[in-house]
């Protein structure tokens, strides 16, 4: 067996001693957004420090522990706190839990992000279906050894992200009254943000949003062969005519305010999964 392989059926092995629990939908949480599951009704709760294989989240705002139990009538398995190629991992580090929820069970993957608004109409704490994606990113989490027993060689991407899914979570935000985007998200390795030549360049290209994580997830998920349904609330706009400075506790905040829409909306999905 590939080291790749062995290493995630370590993990899988490790969690399945704690728990017999087999989630069908994953959910990554992104900066700021660790409410969103607070409705979940946790069966088993592991600090990533834990799990054969896993790295050691180290930004602010994220508490990295991997959640498992009922939400909304659905097994899930959620990663509380993500993690990101600028703090260091490698690609394959940072996609890691993502090949672990898949082999608990998962077949369905919800990931959400904080990102910055291209698209000058999408607003701060708005948010916005991915729809598509383009990574700027020399490095990728497939590069090397292919394991066909995880997914081909050479995957298509002509529709990472499910379009039943978005339709669906469209109609629900319509019931809602949510206002929902949908959009391309660019894929940037951070961790500075951008300036403003490089918003005006990034919305030139076809970004509607941008950020620092999702696609290296969603590229493995896909690989996988998962259905991908990617969420981003919209924390500071990337707008070169007005340049705006802009924290990460200023992006965290705007998600957090953002939290309670983006559980309904993950809530209702569940329904459609
Ligand atoms: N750029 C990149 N990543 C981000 C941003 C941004 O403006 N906002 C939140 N994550």
């Amino acid at each position: 067996m590939s080291e790749l392989l062995n290493e995630i059926s370590k993990s899988v092995r490790f969690i399945r001693q704690k728990t017999s629990f087999g989630p069908e939908v994953a959910i990554v949480l992104g900066s700021g957004l660790g409410e969103v599951v607070s409705n979940l009704e946790t069966e088993t709760e592991i600090p990533y420090s834990e799990i054969p294989g896993f790295p050691v989240s180290t930004v602010k705002g994220h508490s990295g522990n991997l959640l498992i139990g009922m939400w909304n009538g659905k097994k899930v398995v959620a990663m509380s706190g993500r993690f990101h190629y600028y703090e260091g991992y490698s690609l394959q580090q940072v996609t890691f839990p993502i090949r672990v929820m898949k082999m608990l069970g998962a077949h369905t993957i919800f990931i959400t992000n904080a990102s910055g608004g291209l698209n000058p109409a999408i607003k701060v704490g708005e948010l916005m279906v991915i729809n598509d994606h383009i990574y700027l990113n020399g490095d990728h989490p497939l590069r090397g050894r292919n394991e066909e027993e995880l997914g081909p060689r050479f995957p298509d991407q002509h529709a990472v992200y499910d379009k039943k899914l978005i339709e669906k979570a469209l109609d629900v935000a319509e019931q809602h009254k949510i206002q929902l985007h949908q959009g391309v998200y660019v894929g940037v390795t951070g961790p500075t943000f951008e300036t403003p030549a490089e918003y005006r360049y990034l919305r030139l290209i076809g970004g509607d949003a941008v950020g620092m994580s999702t696609v290296p997830e969603a590229m493995v998920a896909n690989h996988m062969g998962m259905r991908i349904f990617c969420v981003s609330v919209i924390t500071d706009e990337g707008n070169p005519l007005v340049p705006q400075k802009i924290s990460h506790d200023d992006v965290v905040r705007a998600a957090r305010e953002a939290g309670p829409k983006m559980m309904l909306l993950l809530s209702e999905m569940l329904q459609h999964v």
